[in-house]
């Protein structure tokens, strides 16, 4: 892969978050090295990619920064080209994903990045870094669902699992790594257009979310063995009342809403679990097993492995200019599968 040689005193491109009228918004500025937070290695970006929370920052639309200006991104793939860490060199590729970037450390939005070696990933065999990115964030927690899950014995067996807010980036993914594992997939939807995509992804059943009747009682018909949430407020509050007998829900997203109303009845009648995925701050060794599970392709014979088959399928690239386009679409909830960053005219 061509590389541009690194030089401390050069201009690169940057998009910051900046506060402005008290909310926060993004903007494309030149920086230089020494004006990146601090830490051991520097990556020359090639990919970045674009999660709900990033969106969420660069428009103000929700309250994650924890700090301005901040260089946005929870993302990045690329080269090395310093590294003060015996462990990385230069030329080494990596990933780098959660943690603090994109909102208390300057992050995957930028040409280069400047991060604690303690956060970076080798980039594991069997993964290019557009497909790294292609998973990026939303990959990883689908991937660290589906494991709490199992680890909560979920099998195929058990019966059908629901997967909302499912032509979205987490949710593509999920529903793909279900389906190659055999469970059967159900995906609620807010998109009567994307019945054929859901499908080639694998779902068996698409229930859409204008249609839904979700009932009041505290207990609902039981239909699930498993849940991945997108969405949380009313639509985990239905999950919950909806779980079969020792159902187990993954709680990962909030794009439907961040308040959760239910009783405690389906979990003390049903033996309900409610799991929460927080993918940022995932300690290094699980963190290393999850990305290894993404580059291990589960037709090889390996259980482990939760590599999608269609991951191309999910994938659409823009160019780093075009970054601001995507949010507002992100947001009205218009967007389908994962949108990844591309930068520099000479980088494939
Ligand atoms: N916990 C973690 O570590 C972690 C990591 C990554 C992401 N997340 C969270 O997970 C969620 C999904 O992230 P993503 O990157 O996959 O975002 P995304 O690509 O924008 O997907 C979100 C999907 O949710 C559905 N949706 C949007 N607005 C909705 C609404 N008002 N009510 C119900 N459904 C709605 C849409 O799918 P349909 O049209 O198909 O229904 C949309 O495509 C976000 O809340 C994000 O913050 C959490």
């Amino acid at each position: 892969m061509p590389e541009i040689p690194f030089s401390s005193s050069q201009k690169f491109s940057a998009f910051r978050i900046v506060e402005m009228d008290g909310k926060s918004a993004g903007r494309f500025v030149e920086l230089m090295l020494d004006e990146l937070d601090p830490g051991e290695v520097v990556i020359r970006t090639h990919y970045s990619s674009v999660n709900y929370k990033d969106a969420l920052a660069a428009t103000g639309a929700g309250k994650v920064m924890r700090r301005f200006p901040c260089v946005g991104g929870v993302d990045a793939a690329g080269v090395v080209v310093h590294s003060d860490d015996a462990r990385f060199k230069a030329g080494d590729a990596v990933l780098v994903t959660g943690y603090g970037m994109g909102v208390d450390h300057d992050g995957g939005f930028a040409e280069y990045v400047r991060v604690p070696a303690d956060w970076v990933v080798p980039l594991p065999q069997g993964l290019t870094p557009f497909e790294a990115m292609t998973l990026g964030t939303a990959g990883f927690t689908a991937a660290l669902a589906i494991h709490r899950l199992e680890q909560n014995e979920l099998r195929p067996e058990n019966g059908r699992v629901i997967v909302t807010g499912a032509t979205g980036g987490v949710a593509s993914l999920a529903i793909q790594m279900l389906a190659q594992r055999g469970y059967h997939v159900v995906a609620l939807t807010g998109k009567t257009t994307e019945h054929d995509y859901l499908k080639s992804l694998g779902v068996a059943e698409i229930l859409s979310r204008q249609d839904l009747e979700m009932g009041t009682r505290p207990l609902e018909k039981a239909q699930w063995a498993g849940a991945l949430d997108a969405v949380g407020g009313d639509t985990l509050a239905w999950l919950t009342r909806t779980m079969q007998q020792n159902g187990v829900i993954a709680s990962f997203g909030n794009a439907g809403g961040v308040e959760l109303h239910t009783t405690v009845l389906p979990f003390i009648l049903r033996g309900v679990r409610l799991i929460g995925i927080d993918s940022a701050a995932t300690a290094m060794p699980l963190r290393r097993e999850i990305w290894q599970r993404l580059a291990t392709d589960p037709s090889t014979g390996l259980r482990t492995g939760l590599r999608p088959r269609l991951l191309s399928q999910v994938a659409h690239s823009v160019p780093f200019a075009d970054l601001p386009q995507v949010f507002p679409l992100m947001l009205q909830g218009k967007q389908r599968g994962r949108t990844v960053v591309k930068f520099g005219s000479t980088l494939s």
